[in-house]
């Protein structure tokens, strides 16, 4: 199985001891390319460094909501420039979480639509994650987002939400909950996800999928989510492997 990780942390602290393992162990398990993202500037520029020293590792940048009211007019000119790199298949992880609040949600929804802006400008697909905000998500890539494209990073929502996001250019991208023994609702909403549309990711070093759950998460478990899909849907792992990693050509415009 050769697997594509569409979003993981590999530039978190979490990994700051051991990262050269982690990488091998991907790749023994067939992870050939991981998209590495960020959530400042700080883990910006070091998934950018990482895309860098490694082939098959690619970066995202952006300001994550937790960050939004950190976030100047000199960051967002300096993303900019981030983006120009030819490494940088993204903008993300970018959008509103409003199960934290780490910021003021109107600052969130400014930052959002800001960076939303910019993706358009520069051409870039944007990394969303949504956390009880599914509403001023959808509200704000409508005012602000309309020719975006992007992924739906660690989706988990309705089988309606997933239409909506669909219709806005977005793929959905599945995470290591789908694995979870009490993930109910989600195998129902892959089923309707169109073929062309599937991602697959870790999220390292968060949402560790079954049967690892509690250790720090990394892109070796990308099978897991792998096999409990094609489980869902009846299908070879090695097709869920093949078309997923196809999609992550296609969505992040990587030539092969
Ligand atoms: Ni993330």
């Amino acid at each position: 199985m050769r697997l594509f990780d569409t979003h993981c942390h590999l530039n978190d602290e979490a990994y700051r001891e051991d990262l050269v393992e982690v990488l091998s162990r991907a790749r023994t398990a067939g992870v050939e390319e991981l998209l590495v993202v960020g959530c400042d500037l700080a883990s910006s520029e070091e998934a950018i460094k990482l895309a860098e020293e490694n082939h098959g590792i690619y970066a995202a940048v952006g300001f994550h909501p937790h960050e939004a009211a950190m976030v100047s007019a000199d960051d967002l000119s300096r993303l900019e420039e981030l983006l120009i790199h030819k490494k940088v298949v993204a903008l993300g992880e970018i959008g509103l979480d409003y199960y934290y609040d780490h910021s003021p949600r109107e600052i969130q929804r400014k930052l959002f639509a800001q960076q939303l802006v910019i993706a358009e400008r520069m051409n870039k697909p944007v990394i969303i994650h949504a956390r009880e905000a599914h509403a001023d998500i959808l509200q704000v890539l409508k005012d602000a987002g309309k020719n975006c494209r992007g992924v739906m990073h660690c989706y988990s929502g309705s089988a309606e939400l997933t239409r909506e996001y669909l219709n806005l250019n977005m793929y959905i991208a599945i995470g290591g909950p789908v694995t979870f023994t009490n993930a109910k609702k989600l195998p129902e909403v892959i089923k309707k996800i169109p073929a062309k549309r599937l991602l697959i990711e870790t999220d390292s070093p968060y949402l560790t999928p079954h049967p690892f759950r509690g250790q720090r998460n990394e892109p070796a478990y990308l099978v897991r989510t792998a096999l409990r899909i094609s489980e869902i849907l009846g299908v070879n792992p090695e097709e869920i492997a093949d078309l997923t990693r196809t999609n992550a050509y296609a969505c992040f415009q990587i030539d092969k």
